[in-house]
């Protein structure tokens, strides 16, 4: 039995800031943004919605897509950094309480960027033993609380949003064929959140360009792959440059990576999510299409997924 995502969710705060409103607070500029990083603007959420109501309105519109109700569902995994409460609970049982689930598991993950592939693959474990049907994975981030605005090198980079997949058995030829996962925790002091968000830019970007083209060959060749039969590449996207660079290591045209940094800028675990379902809504993601996913990031961790979207 293969794991695959039977049904794709996202949620953005309506309100955008752009590039041109930092210019005003801080020691910067729109073209400097957009030259250095690839981002216009960012959406950020209003103060009556935390993580959980981002990731709940996802939610709903996944199990919509999925054609499945919030009783159908037997395990809620949220990859978050930035959850309601620090410490506990979780988002996740937040999650199960506002959609109206069943009084089934719950729980977050931490792998910040590489947070949304990491329960991924917790969910397919879960599935392809046969231990639960359908699983609600979800990556949401309200970074906004937890940005310092008086820091330019970290208050531009980041936006919310909320991206979240039904998981659940699918044909033998769709779903998951490989994984790779993987950390090095000697890199912690680089990217993390203590009271606010800290960032060591030039190091995280050095690791990112290093890794994630590392990571991609991996899972390629864990499922058997060349990279010229991927269809579409899904990345997390922190800078267009590091995507760009990867693009370059591997010999792949950028065309063929995913991006929404320019219009949602880093959402950390829910980057990937919300590119997925910007795919599919352009027709770009298609039934049987070759898909690589990959995330990179605080921890440090890294996490690859290939595999053939559809049911
Ligand atoms: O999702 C988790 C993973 N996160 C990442 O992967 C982020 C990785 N890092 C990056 O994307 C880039 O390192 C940044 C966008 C954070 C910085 O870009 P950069 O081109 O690497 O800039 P830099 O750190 O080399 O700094 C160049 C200059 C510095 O000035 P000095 O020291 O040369 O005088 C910075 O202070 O640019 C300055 N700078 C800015 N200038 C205008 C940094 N931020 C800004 C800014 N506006 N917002």
């Amino acid at each position: 039995m293969r794991a695959g995502i039977l049904g794709v969710g996202h949620y953005l705060p309506e309100q955008i800031m752009t590039n041109h409103q930092f210019e005003e607070k801080l020691e910067t500029s729109n073209d400097w943004i957009i030259a250095r990083t690839g981002i216009r603007e960012r959406r950020i959420a209003s103060s009556d919605m935390d993580t959980s109501d981002l990731a709940a309105n996802a939610s709903l519109e996944a199990l919509e897509q999925a054609g499945i109700t919030a009783k159908d569902i037997d395990l809620i995994l949220v990859a978050t950094g930035t959850a309601d409460y620090e410490g506990f609970p979780s988002v996740a049982c937040l999650v199960q309480d506002k959609i109206k689930a069943r009084h089934i598991p719950a729980l977050d993950l931490s792998a910040a960027c590489a947070g949304f592939i990491y329960a991924m693959v917790v969910a397919k474990q879960f599935i392809e033993t046969g231990t639960y049907k359908n699983v609600l994975v979800i990556g949401a981030e309200k970074v906004s609380k937890k940005l310092d605005w008086t820091d330019r090198n970290t208050a531009i980079l980041f936006g919310d949003g909320a991206g979240a997949v039904v998981m659940g058995p699918v044909s033998e030829d769709k779903g998951i064929l490989s994984f790779d996962l993987g950390s090095d925790g000697s890199g912690a002091e680089q990217l993390y959140i203590r009271d606010h968000l800290k960032m060591n830019g030039r190091e995280v970007y050095k690791f990112a360009v290093r890794q994630m083209p590392k990571s991609i060959q991996h899972v390629a060749e864990k499922a058997g792959l060349n990279l010229d039969e991927v269809d579409l590449f899904i990345p997390h996207q922190a800078n267009s440059r590091i995507i760009e660079e990867a693009a370059n290591k591997l010999g792949v045209t950028k065309e063929k990576f995913s991006i929404t940094l320019d219009r949602y800028a880093n959402t950390c675990a829910a980057t990937i999510p919300l590119s997925i379902k910007e795919e599919l809504r352009s027709g770009r993601l298609k039934s049987g299409d070759m898909v690589i996913m990959v995330g990179f990031g605080a921890g440090l961790t890294w996490g690859s997924i290939a595999l053939v979207w559809g049911k």
